[in-house]
């Protein structure tokens, strides 16, 4: 007999097709709640169960769960939305996917990094305006990125891809990361042990650190502060890295040329003051999503449930 598994969001159609191969799947065909899910798991006592970012795994929502729950995969690298103490008490395996989505996200930190720096969004929005008026020589200029210091806050996979894709434009780059790499992974990029050394020499900041009760906040008044006139700041990471207020204050004093943003401290209700800014270029949180990627994503979350189910320990379990 097949195992039960629920997957309470709109899941690609490959990964919805593999699922229903392998399990006897329920699949829901819009983004359930944290509590929606815990009263549909109460209905069909599933084995499994495959969540999204958005939907938060409490401690409450745990205690909530039948019995029969022995695997909860999250389809994110990130699991701040998590509480693995809590599955872990209650033998619930909790895994992610990481690796499958590296490339895409890099790509996205690189998409805003260039819209930041060469005003991308003016440029859009004089388009979208009809474009009637030539500009001279000094007008609507951008910075170049080529020979420009990116530093990179949070060198695990995400933060190393971006580096990879900024080495081929041209930029140095610096990183700060709880421990130094190795040589072949650094790559000649020069390691600062803590953040305030590094930011003093970051014309472009890319933040790629997990969302954690360590990073929350490191992006403040005084941090930003430390940073050069001009800089740039790109979040592919979580908006709980930056406290919005100041980075709002630093947009108004002109403190940052520019900045692109892909996480917001709350989402999808996003702070709509950062809207106002043009200079900021805005993406909701789209960095894995592609769809080669979203289906890799599925699909790694689905072989973690069939190990987890097969008494195996899950190649991405977060179980410490
Ligand atoms: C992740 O995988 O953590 C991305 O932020 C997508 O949610």
């Amino acid at each position: 007999m097949k195992n039960t598994i629920l997957l309470p969001y709109m899941a690609p159609r490959n990964v919805t097709a593999l699922a229903k191969e392998k399990f006897d799947a329920f699949i829901s065909d819009r983004e359930m709640t944290a509590d929606e899910i815990v009263l549909l798991a109460l209905e069909k006592n599933p084995q499994g169960m495959i969540v999204v970012p958005k939907q938060k795994i409490t401690q409450d929502i745990i205690a909530k769960l039948p019995a029969s729950v022995k695997v909860i995969a999250t389809c994110s690298v990130g699991f701040d939305h998590l509480d693995i103490a809590a599955a872990k008490a209650r033998g619930i395996q909790l895994t992610n996917t990481p690796d499958v989505l590296t490339e895409c996200t890099a790509d996205i930190a690189m998409l805003l990094l260039l819209n930041a720096c060469r005003r991308g969004r003016e440029y859009q929005e004089i388009m979208d305006a009809g474009w009637r008026k030539s500009f001279s020589q000094s007008e609507m200029l951008g910075i170049k990125v080529s020979g420009k210091t990116l530093g990179i806050y949070g060198m695990g996979r995400i933060g190393q891809a971006v580096a990879d894709r900024a080495r081929g434009f041209g930029m140095k780059i610096i990183y700060c990361n709880r421990r130094r790499l190795s040589p072949e992974l650094e790559k000649g990029a020069t390691y600062f042990a803590k953040l305030e050394e590094m930011l003093p020499h970051c014309q472009i900041l890319s933040l790629n650190a997990p969302g954690t009760a360590e990073t929350k906040h490191v992006i403040n008044d005084q941090t930003l502060a430390l940073l050069p006139d001009n800089a740039v700041l790109v979040n592919v990471a979580r908006g709980s890295l930056v406290q919005e207020e100041a980075l709002i204050r630093a947009l108004q004093s002109k403190k940052l040329f520019a900045a692109g943003l892909d996480v917001f401290e709350n989402e999808p209700a996003y702070d709509l003051r950062l809207k106002e800014f043009h200079n900021v270029f805005l993406t909701p949180h789209m960095g894995s999503a592609t769809q080669e990627t979203r289906d890799a994503m599925g699909f790694r979350a689905l072989e973690n449930i069939e190990q987890a189910l097969k008494g195996v320990k899950p190649q991405d379990s977060l179980w410490s």
